[in-house]
């Protein structure tokens, strides 16, 4: 499951909350006031998914493009 900005150690739920108490509703907004996504951007879909659903845990998003595949090169980096 993706649950966080890896980059910055930020949760989907923590940033959901400081949504919640700052009353800020779009991706934008939230950028601008934590610091997230600022670095790979790979939370950036999940992150924009968050403030879409409120959900805070996903599956790895599989857009056309490389997400699945920069996921796995953080893995391998990890590793
Ligand atoms: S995971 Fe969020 S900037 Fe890298």
């Amino acid at each position: 499951m993706v649950v966080k900005c890896i980059c910055n150690d930020i949760s989907f739920a923590e940033m959901k909350e400081f949504m919640s108490r700052e009353n800020i509703h779009l991706f934008e907004e939230l950028a601008g006031l934590m610091k997230i996504a600022d670095n790979c951007a790979l939370c950036v879909p999940y992150i924009r998914k968050m403030t879409e659903t409120g959900e805070t845990e996903f599956g790895i998003i599989r857009e056309s493009g490389s997400a699945e595949f920069k996921t796995c090169s953080i893995r391998d980096k990890q590793i």
